[in-house]
């Protein structure tokens, strides 16, 4: 499937603000999302923008908290804030108004807002960041990567840990291996995964085609069915053992606290990784396992030292090149606050 990216010669210079807003959400939608569920709504309300959490597209089995679905939806945000900077919109951000239980964040134009001219430079790498599931190159990321991207997590209130060293490798690659048999052996995770898991040529806007995984036509089209009927368990963990214990870093992100305001700031983090990465020629791949099983998240965060550990990350140059998957365009994700309110009541909410 191809990806349908935004013209650049499209944005509304002389358009309203809300103009300008929805067509900085066409690049929010291009930021990553646990199984690529893609679950964040942009309301518009006068000539305001709010990022609602779209619960509907969440992940009871594997996120049962909706804890990843509010980072996936601070990772749009960063991404929106990046063609801000880089079109010259001047933002302004509420997180987390009124604490408000979906409404993330609002957006608003103000020409008293800061400008954030560093991040403009990250723009180029929006469409070209994909999450990289293949063997990392040895040693091929530096200290001062490692460096860098600490002090720009940690400008986000986020902390990066970073191991390089075979023994700290090896110590997470086994909380890796141990999640993913006890995800596996769950029924309803291998039910949720398989419904998020499409063929190579599937037409579908959002969740994983085969190809991702690397897998085949065929692999690609049995991959839901075999998923979802046999515990893959043994076989997934000495994979992503191997591929932890040979990645260049293992980085795990952590906050000091655990609610909203701290996933969406994770979410912005990461995003803010992710795209620095991208520009210094490394790939990422995510290895949340033994962050989403509780005791395991526990066990991770005594043992590395961390309050909230939230993503876990493996770092480096990639060795095969990995394809981007499709989104669900802009307008599909933006709709008018009266219109979301009529979609409420419909709802029963
Ligand atoms: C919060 C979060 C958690 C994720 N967890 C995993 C994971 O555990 N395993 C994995 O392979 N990918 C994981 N991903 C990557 C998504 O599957 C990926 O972003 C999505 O499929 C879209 O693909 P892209 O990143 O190449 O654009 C995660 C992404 C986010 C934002």
């Amino acid at each position: 499937m191809k990806r349908i990216l935004p013209s650049e010669s499209d944005f509304p210079a002389n358009g309203s603000d809300l103009e300008k807003l929805r067509f900085l959400v066409e690049y929010a939608v291009l930021a990553p999302s646990s199984h690529n569920s893609q679950p964040w709504l942009f309301i518009t309300h006068d000539h305001n923008l709010a990022l609602h959490a779209d619960r509907t597209r969440g992940l009871p089995v594997v996120d049962p908290h909706d804890r990843e679905l509010v980072i996936s939806c601070g990772c749009a945000l960063f991404n929106l804030r990046v063609a801000a900077a880089h079109f010259g919109v001047p933002l302004h951000i509420v997180r987390n108004p009124d604490d408000h239980e979906d409404r993330l964040a609002n957006l608003s134009i103000d020409l008293q807002a800061g400008r954030h001219d560093t991040l403009a430079e990250l723009f180029v790498e929006m469409p070209r960041r994909v999450t990289n599931r293949f063997p990392y190159q040895p040693g091929s990321v530096s200290a001062d990567d490692l460096h860098a991207l600490a002090e720009l997590c940690a400008a986000h209130g986020v902390t990066l840990r970073s191991y390089t060293d075979d023994a700290s490798r090896h110590a997470i690659a086994e909380r890796i291996a141990e999640a993913d048999k006890q995800q596996m052996a769950s029924h309803a995770f291998r039910r949720e995964l398989a419904g998020w898991l499409h063929h190579n040529r599937s037409g579908s806007l959002d969740g994983m085609p085969g190809y991702v995984f690397g897998f085949s036509e065929l692999a690609s089209l049995a991959a839901p069915l075999v998923v979802r009927t046999f515990d893959l368990g043994e076989g997934q963990a000495a994979r992503d053992r191997e591929l932890a214990e040979h990645s260049p870093a293992l980085c795990i992100l952590s906050t000091n606290a655990d609610h909203h305001l701290d996933w969406i700031r994770t979410g912005e983090a990461l995003q803010h990784l992710l795209l620095e990465a991208t520009r210094r020629g490394l790939a990422a791949g995510f290895m949340n396992q033994p962050i989403e099983i509780d005791r395991l998240r526990q066990d991770l965060a005594q043992h590395v030292g961390a309050r909230f550990p939230q993503v876990l990350l493996r770092l480096g140059k990639p060795t095969r090149e990995a394809k981007a998957t499709a989104r669900r365009p802009a307008d599909a994700v933006t709709i008018d606050a009266g219109l979301h309110e009529n979609y409420r009541a419909f709802q029963g909410f």
